[in-house]
Order: structure tokens, then sequence, then C-alpha cells
């Protein structure tokens, strides 16, 4: 190699491990449980989802997506945003396409043009207090006697 091809190696690691580092360093302020349940109520977000402790309105979509609870895998903070800002991304689990998607897109609404990035870092928060991780239970394999 010369030194202009070195140069040029030098500079593609570089530009590589610099992407690396931004996506790990993705990390939004702390935000309040209590102002994100506000956020949670003022958007309405229980028209088509349920929560535990939370009532729905009257006349509600007939929509239910439920949110929070006990599930299997902990929801990432990283994967709360995404779902609230970039619906589509990624659909729910466990749902039949037909009624979450419309062609190939959510049905959830982008809210991105109405709420504040301070709002979105609080209404996250609130959903990732009301996450909890199932306990383990191990398949009883091998109790054949
Ligand atoms: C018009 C109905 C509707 C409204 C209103 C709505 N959503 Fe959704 N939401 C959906 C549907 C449908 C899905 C499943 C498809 C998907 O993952 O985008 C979903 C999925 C989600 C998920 C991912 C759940 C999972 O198990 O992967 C989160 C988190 C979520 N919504 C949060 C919210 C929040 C917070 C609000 C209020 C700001 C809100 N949604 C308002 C319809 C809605």
């Amino acid at each position: 190699m010369n030194n202009r091809q070195i140069l040029i190696v030098l500079l593609v690691a570089l530009g590589l491990s610099g992407c690396d580092r931004s996506l790990q360093s993705f990390s939004l302020p702390v935000g309040d449980v209590a102002r994100g349940e506000q956020v949670f109520m003022n958007m309405q977000c229980l028209s088509c989802h349920t929560m535990e402790g939370y009532e729905r309105p009257a006349g509600e979509h007939e929509l239910s997506i439920n949110l929070g609870g006990k599930v299997k895998g902990l929801k990432t903070y990283g994967e709360l945003v995404t779902s609230v800002i970039n619906p589509s991304h990624r659909l729910a689990q466990g749902y039949d396409r037909s009624t979450i998607q419309v062609e190939g897109e959510s049905v959830m609404p982008v809210y991105n043009d109405v709420m504040t990035v301070t709002e979105l870092v609080d209404l996250v928060t609130f959903l990732e207090s009301h996450y909890e991780l199932e306990p383990y239970e191990p398949t009883p394999y091998g109790s054949y006697h």
C-alpha cells in the first residue's frame, strides 16, 4: 500500500468507529413518570390501548393493544421510543396484522409534530415503569419418572 491508500484505510476505519460510537451514545435526559402519565392521558393513548390500573374512556376504538404488565423480555427504552416516534418500524407482536396496520403502516398515529421532546421523554419513562419482567420458569425437561 502506498501512503495514500493507507490514509484512506485509516479514514474509513475512523469513520466506521465514529458511527458505532454515535449509536451507543443515544441517550435522552431523565424523564418524569408523573408528567409522563399526564402526557399519556392528554394524548388519549387509552383510546386504542389498555393498561392495568387505567380506565378506558367511553366509546373507545375497537383496538385493544395492551401496554405494560408482565412481559417475558423487557422492552428496552429504545424500543419504546421507536414504538412512539416510528410506529410502523416494528409492529407489536401477537396481533392480527390486518387489525393493526393499513397498507403496511401502523394504525397508530404519529405524534412527532404534536409532542415535544420533553413530553416524549416523560411518556417513555412512564411506559417503561409499567413493564415488569416475568420471573423465569424453567421448562421441566427430564422430569419423567
Ligand atoms: C388509533 C389507535 C392508537 C392510538 C391513539 C395510539 N396507539 Fe399505540 N399502537 C396502536 C397500534 C395499532 C399498535 C400496534 C402496531 C404497532 O406496533 O405500531 C400500537 C403500538 C404501540 C406500542 C408498541 C407496543 C408493543 O407491544 O410493541 C407502544 C409502546 C404504543 N403503541 C404507545 C402508544 C402511546 C404512548 C400512545 C399515545 C401517545 C399511543 N400508543 C396511541 C394504536 C394506537
